[in-house]
C-alpha cells in the first residue's frame, strides 16, 4: 500500500501540523519532522524533539472504519516492531496504553487525537509517533521521566531516514490488515505485547487519585481493567500506570 510521506525542516508539533491540514491531507498521510518547537505528549506534557536525532511523525487516518483506541494501537505497535527489527539484541515491550519501554525506561511514545466534523462525524486521526533514537543521555536526563534511546542502550548512530523508510513499512502493513480483518486481530497483538498484565500496579486516574492494583486484562476497546486492593473492578480508558517494583 503505497503511503503518501511529507518530511518537514521544523514545525511546531506534526500532530498540530496533521490537524490543522486534516481536510487537504490525504488518507495514510506520513509527516515526518526533523525537530519540533512545541512537541506534544499525553496529558499536556511537552515531548522533548531536538533537530535531526529522534522521529517525530504523525500518520493520518481518514477511513471511518477505524475507532481511536485502534488507531492509537497501531502507533504502540508499529514503533515496538520498527525498533524490534533495527535493534534485534534489545528487549523493547508495550507498557499500557502504548508506550514503548527498553528495560524500564521509556523509548517511544503515542499521542492519538482526532477531529470532528460540525456535524459529530469524525473527520480523522492522527497517530503521532515520537521515537528517541540518537539522542544523548544528558539530554534524556532533562527529561522529568527515565527515557533512553537507541544511542544511549548501543552506543550506535541509528540513521533516521533508514529507520523512517522502516517505519513507513510498518505502517502501511499494520493499516492494510487491519482495513482487511478488522480490529480484532491487532487487539489479540496489543494484548499480547502489553507487558502490564499479572502484574501490580499504581495507577492514577486523570483527577490525579491513586490506585493500587493488579492489571487482570486489557478490554477491546483499549480500557486496563485493574482488580484494586480493596477486590473491585475497575476499568479505565486512561490514566498513568507505573510498575510497582
Ligand atoms: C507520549 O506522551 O508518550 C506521547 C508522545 C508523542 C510524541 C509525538 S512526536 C510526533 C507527534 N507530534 C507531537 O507533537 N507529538 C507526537
Amino acid at each position: 500500500m503505497k503511503i503518501p510521506v511529507i518530511w518537514l525542516d521544523e514545525v511546531d508539533s506534526t500532530n498540530t501540523y496533521a490537524l490543522d491540514n486534516l481536510s487537504k491531507l490525504p488518507d495514510k498521510a506520513l509527516i515526518f519532522a526533523d525537530s519540533q518547537t512545541a512537541g506534544r505528549g499525553r496529558r499536556g506534557r511537552t515531548w522533548l524533539s531536538p533537530r535531526g536525532v529522534n522521529i517525530y511523525a504523525s500518520f493520518v487516518v481518514k477511513n471511518p472504519s477505524f475507532p481511536v483506541y485502534c488507531a492509537a494501537w497501531i502507533g504502540g505497535l508499529t514503533a515496538l516492531e520498527a525498533l524490534r527489527e533495527y535493534v534485534p539484541f534489545l528487549d523493547f515491550w508495550l507498557k499500557w496504553p502504548n508506550d514503548v519501554y527498553c528495560r524500564n525506561r521509556k523509548i517511544a511514545g503515542v499521542l492519538c487525537e482526532s477531529r470532528t466534523c460540525s456535524g459529530g462525524n469524525p473527520k480523522g486521526i492522527v497517530i503521532g509517533i515520537g521515537i528517541n533514537l540518537n539522542m544523548a543521555k544528558d539530554v534524556l536526563d532533562t527529561i522529568d521521566r527515565p527515557a533512553t534511546s537507541v544511542f544511549v542502550e548501543t552506543g550506535r548512530q541509528v540513521d533516521l531516514k533508514e529507520f523512517a523508510a522502516l517505519l513507513t513499512k510498518k505502517i502501511s502493513r499494520c493499516y492494510s490488515i487491519v482495513h482487511l480483518s478488522g480490529t480484532e486481530r491487532f487487539y489479540k497483538r496489543w494484548k499480547k505485547e502489553n507487558r502490564l498484565l499479572g502484574k501490580d500496579i499504581e495507577f492514577m486516574l486523570d483527577n490525579g487519585d491513586i490506585l493500587n492494583g493488579k492489571v487482570s486484562d486489557f478490554g477491546h476497546s483499549g480500557e486496563i481493567i485493574l482488580l484494586s486492593d480493596n477486590g473491585r473492578i475497575h476499568s479505565f480508558h486512561s490514566g498513568e500506570t507505573s510498575l510497582i517494583p
